[in-house]
């Protein structure tokens, strides 16, 4: 059996992730719990501590990775990182098992996990891409609050609170503007292209996971006052005529993918669950038969990163690319 670290446990990504390896019974020896600095039962992160293990989740922040990732790979750890500082490398697999677990190699030992808003547009387009193709992508996303870490949480709950309680609203300190009662069309830094960065990694992210270099991605990423869960709104144009039946049959049978032949799903439904939800298909107008649109939901920390970083050590595991 092997042994495991999580390094970020008292974060909201780090503890999804110890919540996750014992609800899926992966059979680990031992589970090691680091943050930036020791308090119950979480030892201080450092080199000395983490070569012990076997496999090293990180889910502490680009700093973490970049510090301790280089000298684990060197003696033949397995690294499975939620931070983006490995994701583009050309180099390095960017894995979600049910989309493209066949670029997994056994001398792979780097594992980033991709952005969680990649991650569940690109779980939900998998069977478009495999049944009819894919050619342009366009979403809108609707982010939760969580997606920032512990920090966003808190400011969301705090300016839930002052909202109610008639008190001064807290300045925004993790979010770009006061989240409670808002939406704010700002994931992350401003780019060059206009984009922010959240905008970015969704774009590059889905093309490499897809295996689809040159399709057109654009999306709008906004935060919203909602806890956990992500939403997306996705248009999307297909290689060949199919239909809404086509499509329908194509998301009932996909590995990871819950289809809603009726009605809406929204993120409260959809938080504590492993799966991304597919509701809403439809043409883009009557005429249709490349042009769509459908809605999507799922928990970002758990399929968004938690429970897809376990399904990579799951398949290492399987595949009998791991020993102790
Ligand atoms: N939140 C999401 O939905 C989501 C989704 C996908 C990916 N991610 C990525 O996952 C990572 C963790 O995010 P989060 O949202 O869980 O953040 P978070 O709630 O702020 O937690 C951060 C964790 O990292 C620890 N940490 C920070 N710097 C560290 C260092 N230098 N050494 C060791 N531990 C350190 C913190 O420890 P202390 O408590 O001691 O400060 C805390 O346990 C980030 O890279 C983030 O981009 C997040």
């Amino acid at each position: 059996m092997v042994s495991v670290a999580v390094v970020g446990a008292t974060g909201v990504v780090g503890e999804t992730i110890l919540r996750v390896l014992e609800e899926r019974r992966v059979p680990v020896e031992r589970v090691g719990k680091f943050a930036s600095r020791a308090r119950n039962g979480v030892e201080a992160a450092s080199a000395d501590a983490l070569r012990e293990f076997d496999v090293v989740f990180f889910a502490g922040g680009e700093d973490a990775s970049e510090t301790y990732a280089p000298a684990l790979l060197e003696r033949g750890a397995v690294v499975i990182d939620n931070s983006s500082t490995f994701r583009m490398r050309d180099d390095v697999p960017l894995v979600i098992p049910e989309v493209n677990a066949n670029v997994v190699r056994g001398d792979h030992r780097l594992f980033p996990v991709a952005n969680c808003t990649a991650i569940i547009l690109c779980t939900a387009l998998a069977p478009v891409r495999d049944t009819a193709g894919l050619r342009c992508v366009r979403v809108a996303t609707y982010q939760a609050a969580s997606g920032a870490g512990r920090a966003g949480l808190d400011e969301l709950i705090a300016g839930e609170r002052a909202a109610v309680s008639g008190e001064a609203e807290p300045e925004p300190k993790t979010f770009p503007a006061r989240l409670a009662r808002n939406v704010i069309p700002q994931v992350g830094r401003f780019e060059a292209s206009g984009y922010c960065g959240e905008e970015e990694k969704v774009r590059d992210e889905t093309r490499k996971m897809l295996g689809l270099p040159a399709l057109l991605v654009s999306a709008t990423t906004v935060r919203v006052p909602v806890r956990t869960a992500h939403s997306e709104a996705v248009w999307f144009e297909t290689e060949r005529d199919t239909s809404v039946e086509e499509l329908a049959a194509a998301f009932d049978r996909a590995p990871g993918v819950v289809f809603h032949s009726e009605g809406i799903v929204t993120p409260r439904d959809v938080e504590g669950r492993d799966a991304v939800h597919v509701a809403r298909v439809r043409r883009e107008d009557e005429t249709s038969k490349r042009h769509f649109v459908l809605w999507c939901a799922g928990d970002q920390l758990r399929k968004g990163a938690a429970t897809n970083g376990v399904q990579i050590l799951e398949l290492l595991l399987a595949r009998g690319f791991l020993q102790s």
